[in-house]
């Protein structure tokens, strides 16, 4: 199958570039200007926030090793999509964010990411989605900007280029594995082996309760009712918990006294109903923010095999 494109405006483009980079399927990504009114536009002018243009990253990939589907996901994960005309601290039209195509084809599925992102953020989204006007590649020195340039400015957090390559490597190593505890056991260590959080592991919805199952850590217990703790928090309301300090968060279940902040996120069967929960626990205060929960939800959409 040919190669394919697509075009991610997600704020500065030497970040959105950098992790598009990274995708295992992704050829090639190449930071420009698009969707403006003026032709062969520079870096100055675009700066000037008066040409239209926004800093796009071209993506090229090999769709029979990553789909669109996915690329949309991983754009999510490094975009706000209800910030207008800003990313991070980065403000303007050029720092608009927006999906651009090139073959009207991949409409569809851009808008069905683009509803699933609405429906879980509870609110419409200001990301455009558009077809390619035109997309002029940057000046050479915008190209592999970090690469170039290892302490340069990214409006993304480091956190994000680490939690890539381990999704990626979940996803990988897991395979077409059928068992469901033993994918827990292996995502289990496999974050723990990567981040080196105090204690990481899963509780498994058995009837009214979370029993424990796999888990990276020292001893934890057993058993959660239903809206108890952070974790049965997280099963009641179906949503990330993410608790930055412990002693704050009423209800809180102590396994263990070093155990300061914690991050909860629902494992969901194809009919949306919670089946576990992966539970995170760290010995420092503050470990956990969005940039977590949105990557861990990621790794956790990993645990049932659904392909
Ligand atoms: N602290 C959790 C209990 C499980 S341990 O963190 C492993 C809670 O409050 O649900």
């Amino acid at each position: 199958m040919a190669d394919k494109t697509i075009y991610f405006a997600g704020g500065c483009f030497w970040g959105v570039e950098h992790f598009f980079k990274g995708v295992d399927g992704v050829k090639e990504a190449t930071p420009g200007y698009a969707n403006g009114n003026t032709e062969n536009p520079s870096y100055k002018e675009v700066y000037t926030d008066t040409t239209g243009h926004a800093e796009t990253v071209r993506v090229r990939y090999n769709p029979e090793r990553v789909s669109l589907y996915t690329l949309l996901k991983l754009f999510f994960t490094v975009t706000n999509p209800l910030t207008l005309n800003r990313q991070g601290h980065d403000e303007g039209t050029r720092y608009r964010s927006g999906v651009f195509y090139d073959n009207p084809e991949d409409r569809p599925v851009i808008e069905q990411v683009f509803k699933e992102t609405e429906a879980k953020l509870g609110t419409e989204i200001v990301t455009e989605l558009e077809p390619l006007k035109c997309f002029y590649p940057a000046e050479e020195y915008h190209q592999d900007y970090l690469d170039k340039n290892p302490e340069g400015y990214c409006h993304l957090p480091l956190k994000t280029f680490r939690y890539l390559r381990l999704w990626q490597d979940v996803k990988l190593f897991l395979g077409d594995e059928t068992d469901v505890v033993a994918r827990m056991a292996n995502i289990s260590a496999l974050i723990a082996g990567r981040m080196h959080f105090f204690w990481t592991g899963f509780y498994r919805v058995k009837g009214e309760q979370l029993v424990l199952g796999p888990f990276q850590g020292p001893e934890a217990c057993f058993r959660i009712g239903f809206g108890k703790g952070v974790c049965g928090t997280a099963w009641k309301e179906a949503r990330t918990v993410v608790v930055p300090d412990v002693e704050e968060f009423p209800g809180h279940i102590a396994c263990s006294s070093q155990s300061k902040s914690e991050i909860v996120v629902p494992v969901f069967d194809g009919d949306k109903q919670i089946v576990a929960v992966l539970d995170i626990d760290s010995d420092e205060y503050a470990t956990f923010d969005g940039t977590d929960a949105v990557w861990l939800e990621m790794i956790s959409a990993l645990t049932l095999r659904t392909a």
